[in-house]
């Protein structure tokens, strides 16, 4: 009944007049087009349902469409677990005139070809998702291209980490960028929920983590407090709402270092005793961090619990980047540690402290994740993330680490995108479109058994500089764009990529993205 080709060949090359970003495995354009009106019924399989309320909760607010259950169609989701060359998150859709088809082998394949089925609406069927605006019903009304397209990731991780330590963003934002996300089938959320600059994680056990350590006198010398924190039910919303697009969101709580507004909520946390600091109101690597001390590690594993308890995904991120061993060379306390626990050093600390807490994960079932500045620091347990060479990720993965890359020279959604001084300011350097383009997350240089390490890349979006949704959003579009077709297709085509995005930007616009633009490159008030 159903013929799936499931081939990972590059077809022929998805049309200016499709622009389906990122770019699917396999796209064939057939003559005719299919027309949905408010009579066209939706048929959802067994397991298909999610899918089919997905397609209803992002297109019915834009177009006014019902799309009402019908056993008879025209449009079918089904699930097919048969068709294993679909693998996870592939599917296989097809528009003809009268029907419409989308097979995948699980629920979140089928989530996958719901975007493809979004993109290949007039873009006004986006405006009112994200807006709240009436429809508008285009002038040729509700029609898409009749084509054939197969197609599944290339990569299991693809993701975008935003950091809402140092600016908070409240969490209608949070579904609103998840939602972006889900467009472009990224499907990791990483959220920063802790640095030296906020706390914004909710624990019961420790609430000044977020009365003292969420607030902030100012940013970089601009005299402005900042504050915010999340509810836990506001967290357990954002999960259900992610999980209903098939993104998952990972907790990052920081430690031992990159701390110090749990330092400030908490002193007795510290190495220095009777010494009182307040969240840090700059940028960089700050060099107060936890101390070693029993009373800390329960704290942590204390913290943990209630991530756990809140976040439901298989990994928490635990930092672990950028910890000076300053405090800890003259901390008494640190000192007992290292003879108690016959370490070398103080530079031993920091192991040491990452293999406590990744004993603790493991005993509530969950996969510790950490950042690796040299490749070779974290315990053997942790999934690393590479965010400085992608060097550093090689040697991650030849030391038997699963590997998502996140080198900064590609990745780093904070750089401005052009040398034009008036680009708003970021980090020192510049990452351009083509430049995030080019991020290769397994170089063909790589021996096989660290590319097979890789298990996908993610953007980063730190916000010491940027405070508001329009400036994330100027940040991160459309490099983020560009990121998605890194992360899902095998195809490299930069001329391909901006004919592509030359119409999806018609989509972005619908939504209200202001990303920058090739004719505007600067950030409007
Ligand atoms: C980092 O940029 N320190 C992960």
């Amino acid at each position: 009944m159903l013929s799936v080709a499931a081939t990972r060949h590059p077809g022929p090359r998805p049309g200016p007049e499709l622009g389906l970003v990122p770019r699917p495995d396999s796209v064939t354009v057939q003559p005719g087009r299919f027309a949905l009106d408010h009579r066209t019924g939706l048929r959802a399989g067994p397991g298909a349902q999610t899918a089919a309320a997905l397609l209803r909760e992002l297109l019915t607010p834009a177009t006014g469409l019902p799309l009402p259950p019908d056993s008879a169609g025209p449009i079918t989701f089904l699930l097919a677990p048969g068709e294993e060359a679909l693998g996870a998150e592939g599917y296989a859709l097809t528009v003809r005139p009268e029907a419409v088809l989308l097979v995948a082998a699980r629920p979140d394949g089928l989530l996958r070809g719901v975007q493809t089925l979004r993109q290949l609406l007039p873009p006004e069927a986006l405006a009112a998702a994200a807006g709240g605006a009436q429809p508008r019903t285009p002038a040729a009304g509700w029609s898409m291209p009749c084509v054939r397209i197969t197609d599944r990731p290339r990569f299991a991780w693809r993701g975008a980490m935003l950091d809402v330590a140092r600016h908070f963003q409240p969490v209608t934002y949070l579904r609103r960028f998840v939602d972006l996300l889900a467009l472009h089938k990224l499907n990791v959320l990483h959220l920063h929920l802790t640095d030296d600059q906020g706390w914004r994680m909710p624990i019961a056990a420790y609430p000044r983590l977020t009365g003292i350590g969420g607030r902030r006198t100012e940013s970089a010398g601009d005299g402005i407090p900042h504050q915010g924190a999340y509810t836990r039910a506001e967290l357990t919303g954002l999960l259900a709402y992610a999980a209903r697009r098939g993104v998952s969101v990972v907790p990052e709580i920081e430690m031992p270092g990159h701390a110090r507004a749990a330092l400030a909520a908490y002193p007795r946390l510290g190495n220095r005793p009777g010494v009182r600091l307040e969240p840090w109101t700059r940028w960089g690597v700050c060099e107060n961090v936890l101390g070693v001390h029993d009373g800390v590690l329960d704290f942590c594993r204390a913290v943990l619990d209630e991530v756990a308890d809140v976040f439901p995904g298989p990994y928490v991120h635990v930092g672990g980047d950028e910890c000076p061993r300053t405090e800890w060379e003259r901390s008494p306390a640190a000192r007992a540690r290292i003879a108690a626990e016959a370490l070398s050093g103080p530079a031993a600390l920091h192991g040491w402290f990452l293999g406590e807490i990744s004993a603790h994960l493991a005993r509530l079932g969950r996969r510790p994740l950490g950042w690796t500045d040299t490749g070779d620091e974290l315990p053997p347990a942790f999934t690393a993330l590479a965010w400085r060479d992608a060097e550093h990720g090689r040697a991650a993965a030849l030391r038997g680490h699963d590997v998502i890359m996140a080198p900064y020279r590609s990745t780093y959604l904070d750089y401005p995108q052009s040398a034009d001084p008036a680009e708003p300011r970021g980090q020192d350097g510049v990452l351009d479109l083509r430049g995030a383009y080019e991020n290769e997350p397994a170089p063909a240089h790589w021996e096989p058994e660290a590319a097979r390490r890789v298990l996908g890349t993610q953007a980063q979006l730190w916000t010491e500089y940027a405070r508001t949704p329009a400036e994330l959003e100027y940040l991160a579009f459309p490099r983020l764009c560009a990121l998605a077709d890194t992360a899902w297709s095998t195809h490299r085509d930069w001329p391909d990529f901006r004919r592509r995005l030359d119409h999806h930007r018609t989509r972005l616009a619908a939504l209200g993205v202001r990303g920058r633009s090739p004719q505007s490159p600067l950030l409007t008030p």
